[in-house]
């Protein structure tokens, strides 16, 4: 669905390749309402390629000239860049150093095509971008409704996704590589549909078997997404996000290099936050206390690399919808005073002080 260049490259790659065709000082895109939020910049902004010492903006942003919207001079050129009768902006070109510096008809037509392909292009950046916002809500809706089996999951893909997303550009990944982590992170659970909602809302401890159903979401998942051609870049996630850099998780028992990078990323933030929020066998642990375990985990149950990437990130976001989360469980009891047991789809752990703490294992 990536649609290459983002709007605000696109545009000034169009100013650029104008401004050298024509031989011109500078050319300008002013920024209309259609375009601002695409851009991420304020109505009226003017976007400039070229030394243009003030004249664009001046020029593209009196009320004259924009309402007339077309050749001023024999030097300049106004075209409005708009789809049925919408505007994106308006693009100009001005001071040509070649030839007598005047404009002729085809260099004319040239800054209207220009500006019309740049209305094309901005129409069909918002459609995908509206498409984009579509299939994450609608993934975010499917996966909450599988949180939702357990109160005290609620919000949690959710978390794991932010928290991936940010451990991901943190780490310096590319801007599709942290998009495909933040969809894995989203659904990373989505194989808990396939785990009996009795074991996974179960207060008292899980048997081996419950434990081996839990153990089997990963691959359901992985079973569900795999035959989504769009979905073929995050299924790594999916599938390994229990794998532990040691090579003592699940399902295949992956190690170091061999783990895909979003599923040691995800590893991570799914730990993190499953420490970090009430469970039915526990509540929620300390910031502190959370992170000094984690940090002790690096080069066994983590990639040291990703581990740092994550310890240096400013927690605020993930605090504030945390936040809401747990005022959301809030009404479900007290944690703290419900019978234990370890739920590995939540809290991937080998830690000595947490896993297989309540001896679960050997009930
Ligand atoms: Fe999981």
């Amino acid at each position: 669905m990536a649609v290459g260049a983002s709007p605000r490259d696109f545009a000034l790659r169009t100013l650029a390749e104008v401004r050298q065709t024509l031989g011109c000082r500078w050319t300008a895109l002013r920024v209309d309402a259609s375009a601002a939020a695409l851009f991420e910049v304020e109505v009226g902004t003017v976007l400039v390629s070229g030394n243009d010492n003030g004249v664009a903006e001046k020029l593209l942003t009196d009320a004259g000239v924009v309402d007339r919207a077309a050749v001023l001079g024999a030097d300049l050129v106004v075209a409005p860049s708009r789809r049925e009768n919408e505007a994106f902006g308006l693009l100009a070109a001005g001071e040509r150093t070649c030839g007598d510096g005047a404009m002729s008809s085809c260099e004319r037509s040239l800054v209207e095509t220009a500006a019309g392909n740049l209305a094309v292009f901005l129409d069909n950046a918002r459609l995908y971008r509206d498409l984009d916002r579509m299939f994450i809500g609608a993934l975010s809706a499917l996966v909450s409704t599988i949180d939702a089996k357990d109160p005290y999951t609620r919000g949690h893909s959710q978390r794991v996704a932010l928290l991936s997303r940010s451990i991901a550009i943190a780490a310096g990944l590319s801007a599709s590589e942290v998009k495909n982590i933040y969809i894995s992170g989203l659904v990373h659970d989505v194989g808990k549909i396939g785990v009996p909602e009795q074991v996974l809302r179960k207060v008292g401890k899980l048997t081996e078997t419950e434990y081996e159903q839990v153990k089997q979401h990963p691959e359901i998942g992985w079973r569900i997404l795999r035959d989504i051609p769009q979905f073929a870049e995050i299924l790594d996630g999916v599938r390994f996000h229990h794998e532990r850099f040691d090579g003592a998780g699940y399902p295949l028992g992956l190690a170091g290099a061999d783990i895909p990078i979003a599923a040691r990323i995800i590893g991570i933030a799914d730990t993190f936050d499953a420490m970090s929020s009430n469970r039915t066998y526990r509540a929620a642990r300390g910031r502190r206390e959370v992170l000094a375990e984690m940090s002790r985990l690096g080069g066994t149950q983590f990639d040291s690399l990703y581990l740092t990437h994550f310890l240096s990130l400013d927690l605020s976001a993930y605090d504030a919808i945390n936040l809401w989360s747990n005022e959301s469980t809030s009404d479900t009891g007290d944690a703290s005073n419900l019978d234990a047991h370890d739920q590995d789809c939540d809290e991937p752990l080998s830690l000595d002080s947490l896993s297989r703490r309540d001896s679960r294992r050997a009930a």
